[in-house]
């Protein structure tokens, strides 16, 4: 069923594949994957980094502080010093655990100098003793978290153009995708544009694996690198190799879906169930695709898997990675960026790579957010606005609204409805109490369904993949029914019921209310033998509308309920950080894009070429396709300045010109909503025109996270620890960091930041203006000010508490500029306290 993408992987879990933070570390006997740091800096620390090249600041306030890059003594492809890494790893894992048993499953070089390696409870704690190494921490587990989305970001007449139209938009650029693998005879990755022959990237160096099941030739130039990465789930004993495939092959779908989101071909006809629903293509339809699976149907995914995927990646040169991701559980510890795969990607950046990842399904309560870093770009989901909506009319003039992508019944004809279970075989097992979800044609008699509707029930077995929809219309067809109708089971309550293919006339009532409509009517109008209670006639009759043309709704886009929300917490204790998460939302909710051929994730979508999913794993290819194309704009930017780019053009307004809404409930989230906040959208819906054209950029430098990380109370020996590095005395707090956003966690009377934007436009004047957060008054300066191409400008924002009060309240700053650009960075403040207050 197409259910939000993530909540399939917790029902998993729940049944007891439970592998967390802390497994097993009172038993001694028991090994377990721990992910080793060593103290010597990674490769990448000697890569140089990515500055947007400007001219120098003259200014009083920030300093630009670029210390000297170190030169780290390992090379990208992993010699230390004219020694094999992997070697040195072997030996000095072979010292201290002499003559006994461990399993080393990785040796990471680039983003981080160590290995993972499989051993007891004891044997971490010795080699944590060891004098080379810094940091021994636990694997943990992590989860898997369009046709119309092209024209809805209006990339046909904005953003495309300006790369120079579909057939180059994004081309060169390589994005790495680490998910559940690809399908890689899908057309969506074909290289076969006849005339338009894909270049070569020069930068990648990645490799394809050839296996049985991703043979010789299945990469091309387009998808130029595809690898497997699952030790650590071997080790564990739950990798399925029927299911989960040794190789870049996708048995999930996810994977398929997500890259071809963001880096698809263009104009891939969408073919479901027999019908044509468009023409598909990805954000940057030229850029390339490298897949570094690291995550499989069975199980998901472990850290020590994904962060050797993600050195792979950024070893090989991709420019962009796409994490449809998220952690199980927040990570322990001091601050929630301490954990190995968020200290990966800070190396990452530090090389220059966007990465993007989904912000979590976990919404809509307040810090659901699984994504937490600031150099990490957050997205979540929002709904774009095509429906598909679907509905029955009874023969007593009532229409219900339904789902699924069905044809309607013929010509405006009422048939007859025949409920499953009154329509039962006499000698088919009477004992199935599950012969209502028409699972088996064999139990159920075609003399009395042919013909008619059939009304078949939708129960928790369907969400548990136990029963399907593509049963229940095969039932149908065999007993030459019209169509099939199903009512919600009322134990599905809150289940958001996506629509789903059907070869047939159909329909699923998605809600419990219409469900009882239906059955009251339905039982009323049966006739029944006085005596035997037998029914003699079924009177109750409906057409089906059918469900296959889309609707397009104005009032989008729209924070979906399931997308995870801010504020960021920052620690164990759940305080909150002065990082505004997530940082964006873009289309995220029934999104068709290319399935895998033997993708097992949906049984309803089980052997088509294309899905419709739902989820912030969506939202995220989107951003990294859009990510792609300003890439191919500006070659220079640093991970930062995309960000920035995306961040300051996005728009807070719906179709309508309304305040776009954000849901606050699970069910009837139509009903439940208000107008979106930072926490719930970032700065906005993602704008593709606006993107390209930002005016004005904030950049960070790699230096300032080290700075900020090193600002968190008793981070020191912690950043010591994964990063090789020592803290200076100079830190700066989150609200400091250069972002195009201001989160103050404690606004304890007065606080005073500054931000320093640079002009990559022509020259221009700015006007600033700005809504001060309730309980609070706000100045920016300066109030106006010219700023000549490629220069750079400070600007000092203070803001006083006037009034106590823990309530988060929100405000906003805006760059106008006379060349037509507009900045917009929001604002937020989670507590205040005025003056002559005591902090509580
Ligand atoms: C567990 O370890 C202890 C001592 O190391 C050993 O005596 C015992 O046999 C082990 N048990 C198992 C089940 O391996
Ligand atoms: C490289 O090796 C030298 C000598 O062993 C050491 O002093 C230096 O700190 C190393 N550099 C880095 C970046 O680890
Ligand atoms: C180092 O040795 C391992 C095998 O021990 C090998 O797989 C790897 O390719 C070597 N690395 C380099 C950089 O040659
Ligand atoms: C840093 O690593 C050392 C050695 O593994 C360990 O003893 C120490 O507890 C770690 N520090 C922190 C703050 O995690
Ligand atoms: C592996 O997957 C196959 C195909 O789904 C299944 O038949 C088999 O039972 C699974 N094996 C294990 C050990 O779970
Ligand atoms: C059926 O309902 C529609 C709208 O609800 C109404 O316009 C129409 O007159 C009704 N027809 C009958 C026969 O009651
Ligand atoms: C309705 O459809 C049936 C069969 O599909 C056809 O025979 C009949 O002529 C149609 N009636 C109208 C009014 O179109
Ligand atoms: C009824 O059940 C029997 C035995 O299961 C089967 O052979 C027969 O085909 C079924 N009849 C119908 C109409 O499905
Ligand atoms: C997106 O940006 C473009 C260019 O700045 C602008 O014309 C358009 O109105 C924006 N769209 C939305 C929905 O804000
Ligand atoms: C904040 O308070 C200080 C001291 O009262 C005052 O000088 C300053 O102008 C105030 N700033 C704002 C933005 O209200
Ligand atoms: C932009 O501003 C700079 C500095 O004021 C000036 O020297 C330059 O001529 C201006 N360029 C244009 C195209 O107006
Ligand atoms: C606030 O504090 C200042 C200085 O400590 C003091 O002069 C003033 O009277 C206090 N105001 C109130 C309302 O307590």
């Amino acid at each position: 069923m197409g259910r939000i993408d993530g909540v399939h992987l917790v029902v998993v879990l729940c049944l007891g594949i439970s592998v967390g933070w802390v497994c097993c570390q009172d038993n001694d006997n028991v090994t377990a994957v721990y992910i080793v740091t060593l103290k010597e800096a990674p490769g990448a620390v000697y890569n140089a980094e990515f500055v947007v090249k400007t001219k120098p600041l003259k200014q009083d306030g920030k300093v630009n502080r670029l210390d000297k890059p170190l030169a780290s003594n390992i090379s990208r492809r992993g010699w230390y010093n004219g020694h094999n890494i992997s070697r040195y790893h072997d030996s000095i894992l072979r010292e201290v655990l002499k003559g006994e048993n461990y399993l080393k499953l990785y040796s990471y070089h680039y983003l981080i100098n160590g290995f993972a390696v499989l051993v007891t409870p004891p044997q971490a704690v010795k080699l944590s003793q060891r004098r080379e190494i810094a940091n021994v921490v636990l694997d943990f587990s992590v989860r898997t978290a369009t046709t119309y989305t092209p024209q809805f970001l209006g990339l046909p007449q904005g953003a495309w153009p300006k790369n120079g139209g579909f057939e180059t938009a994004g081309e060169g650029v390589v994005i790495g995708f680490v998910d559940t693998g690809i399908d890689p005879k899908h057309p969506s990755f074909s290289d076969d544009s006849s005339g338009n022959p894909y270049p070569i990237p020069k930068h990648f160096s990645g490799i394809c694996e050839i296996t049985r099941d991703f043979p010789s030739g299945s990469c091309n130039r387009k998808l130029v690198g595809a690898r497997h990465f699952a030790a650590s789930a071997i080790t564990r004993g739950i990798f399925n190799a029927s299911k989960d495939y040794a190789s870049p092959s996708d048995g999930d779908g996810h994977g398929t879906h997500t890259a071809a989101t963001a880096a698809g071909n263009h104009g891939i006809p969408v073919i479901v169930a027999g019908h044509h629903y468009g023409d598909a293509s990805g954000m940057a339809p030229r850029s390339h695709i490298a897949v570094y699976k690291a995550l499989y149907k069975s199980f998901g995914g472990f850290a020590a898997d994904v962060v050797a995927a993600i050195d792979q990646a950024a070893q090989d040169g991709v420019d962009i990675i796409s994490l449809s991701i998220t952690p199980n559980r927040r990570p322990p510890g001091i601050a929630t960026y301490f954990n190995p795969i968020d200290m990966a990607l800070l190396a990452a950046v530090k090389v220059g790579i966007f990465v993007v990842q989904a912000a979590g399904n976990t919404g809509p309560s307040a810090k659901s957010i699984s994504s937490f870093s600031p150099w990490i770009f957050t997205v979540g989901a929002a709904a774009h606005g095509r429906v598909y909506s679907n509905s029955i009319l009874l023969g007593n003039n009532i229409s219900i609204p339904g789902v699924g992508l069905a044809p309607g019944t013929k010509n405006a004809s009422m048939y007859t409805m025949v409920s499953a279970v009154h329509a039962l075989n006499d000698t088919a097992a009477v004992d199935n109490m599950y012969v209502g979800e028409c699972q088996d044609p064999n139990s159920l008699n075609r003399d009395i369904i042919q013909g008619n509707l059939l009304i078949c029930s939708y129960s928790i077995r369907f969400v548990l993949g136990m029963s399907s929809i593509k049963q229940a219309l095969t039932t149908a067809k065999n007993l030459s029914a019209v169509g099939v109708v199903f009512y919600l089971d009322p134990f599905v309550i809150g289940y958001q019921l996506n629509p789903v293919p059907m070869a047939i006339p159909g329909i699923i009532l998605s809600s419990p209310d219409d469900s009882k409509i239906l059955l009251q009517y339905y039982n009323s109008s049966l006739s029944r033998d006085v005596i035997t209670q037998k029914i003699t006639k079924f009177g109750a009759a409906a057409s089906i509308s059918g469900g296959v043309k889309a609707t397009f709704s104005n009032s989008v886009p729209k924070v979906m309920y399931y997308s995870a929300r801010g504020p960021d917490p920052e620690d164990k204790f759940l305080d909150n950080a002065d990082i505004l998460k997530p940082n964006l939302v873009a289309p995220g909710n029934l999104i068709w894009s290319a399935w895998s051929s033997h993708g097992t994730d949906s049984s309803e979508f089980l052997g088509e070429n294309f899905a419709m999913m739902s989820g912030t794993s969506m939202a995220a290819p989107h951003v990294a396709g859009l990510a792609a194309l300003i890439k191919k704009k500006f070659p220079s930017f640093s991970p930062s300045a995309i960000g920035s780019a995306l961040s300051t053009t996005a728009s807070l307004n719906d179709k309508n010109g309304q305040l776009m809404m954000a849901q606050r409930a699970y069910s009837n989230p139509d009903l439940n909503q208000s107008p979106a906040t930072p926490f719930d959208m970032g700065s906005g819906f993602v704008n593709a025109t606006a993107a390209l054209d930002p005016g004005l950029i904030f950049d960070v430098a790699y230096d300032d996270y080290m700075s900020f990380l090193c600002s968190i109370n008793g981070s020191s020996p912690v950043v010591l620890n994964f990063t090789g590095m020592s803290c200076k005395t100079s830190t700066i707090n989150g609200a400091d960091l250069n972002l195009p956003s201001i989160t103050i966690a404690k606004l304890n009377q007065s606080r005073t930041v500054q931000r320093t934007v640079m002009n990559i436009a022509r020259n221009e004047t700015y006007r600033v203006g700005w809504t001060a957060p309730l309980g609070a008054s706000l100045k920016a300066e300066p109030m106006q000010f010219f700023i000549a191409s490629g220069e750079r400008q400070v600007l000092t924002i203070s803001i006083n508490a006037t009034a106590n009060s823990p309530v988060v309240t929100f405000g906003k700053i805006g760059l106008f500029g006379d060349k037509g650009h507009t900045i917009h960075i929001p604002l937020s403040i989670i507590s205040k306290n005025c003056y002559n207050t005591t902090n509580t």
